[in-house]
């Protein structure tokens, strides 16, 4: 008997795993989704194409009628599917979580924000669990429990000290009334090459029944999807890649700083010829949802006065006063006098409308007191910008012309097209964060500059590209 236990159990793990991918298959069970903005939405349309039922909740009206119009945050959904989208995709979206009872759902995915003002904050998701907790228990019972999978980033510890708890003060038990995981988002939103289908996607539930049935749900929409230990492991993950990603760039900025007599992006890029070193470029700064925020996640998990932390505590606070820093060395001997400057790009990624602690803001800033200071981006209006960055919206490319400085923080395809350098006039100054507009044959006079370079020189040859992924 003592050898023919673990078959069983094995068998009845598989059951059911079955049983469980069954009702969501045959849409006797669907997908829930707590928050239905970029994560949201897009794991609504992925999970709904892989025909399954959804249903999503957010407690913006606007952002629910815009699902209801078949519009969708997805890297996926471009203009044809989003039409498609709205007439076969079973999307149920409501501002109303109460709705959600009647949804039998099997998978409650949570994709509410975890940061407030910069800082990772656990206020959305208290929000939200006592909910969920409440439709659960008004879920009629099966085979499997439902399962919880946070999404949203979050400090490891929230595990156990939000989303345990708020279940349990519901009183469900986590392990049987209720499973728990996490399976944190990689997306870029900005092209096809990083989506929920092709980046491998890491999973880790309470205990591996947890596990194995969030491995079963997400290799419906991802091809690759990797087991963490548990849930917290899995969270910790998607803080540490990231980190990863924010103390490379931020020491690509140091260096820039540190040496001003080499060209920094030079010396990257030849060193990232090396097999196991990835390409950072010295750029204006470190922007977007994610990597911003990724320090302070790590900090606080280990501890603010964490001696191990000290270093990243540090790159933190080298972060806050970098474009006042890199203007103050650097940029600011380029741009002394230049009366009329364009900005080009307010989203942090090129091609998407996302501006979340853009670099562009901080460029702003610091060039505030310019008489003329104009900004453009091709996925905001002018209130938008306006709104924004109390700055006007300039025409691309016909105002460059009246520009004596430009300034390219975002590479958008918009901005590449040829034609626009004989917009430029002699006497403009061209500050270029990624390298976009490098090789470029500008008008005479005009001076093209890349951050982290030497002001006036570029290497001669063509530089190699880099072993990984820049
Ligand atoms: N956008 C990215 O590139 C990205 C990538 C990876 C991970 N993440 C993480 O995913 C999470 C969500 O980010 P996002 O980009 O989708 O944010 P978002 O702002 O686009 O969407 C969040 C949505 O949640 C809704 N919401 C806020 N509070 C709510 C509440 N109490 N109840 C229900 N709905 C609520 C908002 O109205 C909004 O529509 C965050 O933790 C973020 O760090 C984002």
């Amino acid at each position: 008997m003592a050898v023919t236990q673990p078959v069983d159990s094995e068998r009845a793990e598989e059951a059911g795993v079955e049983a469980f991918m069954s009702g969501l298959r045959t849409k006797e069970r669907s997908v829930g989704v707590w928050g239905s903005g970029a994560i949201g939405s897009s794991a609504a349309y992925y999970f709904a194409q892989a025909g399954f039922r959804c249903a999503a909740y957010d407690i913006s009206a606007e952002r629910v009628r815009e699902i209801q119009r078949g519009h969708f945050q997805s890297t996926a959904a471009d203009a044809i599917s989003e039409v498609r989208a709205k007439d076969t995709l079973e999307v149920h979206a409501t501002t109303r979580w109460q709705d959600l009872v009647s949804e039998n759902i099997a998978v409650h995915l949570v994709c509410v924000p975890t940061e407030r003002a910069a800082e990772p904050s656990a206020a959305a998701l208290q929000d939200v669990m006592p909910r969920i907790g409440r439709v659960i228990k008004k879920t009629p019972g099966g085979l499997v429990p439902p399962v919880v999978s946070i999404e949203s980033t979050i400090l490891p510890s929230w595990i156990q000290e939000v989303v345990v708890p708020a279940l349990s003060a519901e009183g469900l038990t986590v392990g049987e009334d209720v499973l728990v995981g996490a399976a944190p988002r990689r997306d870029w939103f900005n092209g096809a090459d990083y989506t929920i289908e092709t980046l491998p996607r890491i999973v880790g539930g309470c205990d591996d029944r947890a596990t194995r049935l969030l491995m079963a749900f997400y290799s419906t929409v991802c091809n690759i999807v990797h087991p963490a230990m548990d849930a917290e492991h899995a969270a910790f993950t998607k803080v540490i890649e990231n980190v990863i990603r924010y103390e490379g760039i931020t020491f690509g900025n140091r260096l820039a700083l540190a040496f001003p007599d080499f060209d920094m992006r030079h010396v990257l890029r030849l060193a990232s010829t090396k097999w196991n070193i990835p390409y950072y470029y010295p750029s204006l700064g470190v922007g977007g949802h994610c990597i911003p925020l990724a320090p302070q996640y790590l900090v606080e998990e280990g501890g603010q006065d964490n001696e191990f932390l000290s270093s990243v505590r540090d790159s933190i606070d080298f972060n806050e006063g970098y474009l006042d820093r890199l203007y103050r060395r650097r940029l600011g001997r380029l741009l002394k006098g230049k009366r009329s400057v364009g900005v080009l790009g307010l989203a942090y990624t090129p091609d998407a409308k996302m501006h979340k602690l853009s670099p562009a803001f901080a460029v702003l800033d610091e060039l505030r007191d310019t008489p003329r200071l104009r900004l453009h981006d091709p996925f905001y209006s002018g209130d938008e910008i306006y709104d924004l960055c109390s700055v006007p919206r300039m025409e691309f490319p016909e105002d460059l012309h009246d520009c004596d400085a430009v300034i390219l923080v975002t590479a958008h395809s918009h901005y590449l097209h040829p034609g626009f350098e004989e917009h430029l006039s002699a006497g403009t100054v061209v500050v270029d964060n990624t390298g976009a507009w490098q090789g470029r044959l500008f008008p005479s006079g005009v001076e093209y500059y890349e951050v982290g370079r030497i002001p006036g020189r570029l290497p001669g040859l063509k530089e190699p590209s880099s072993a990984t992924a820049d």
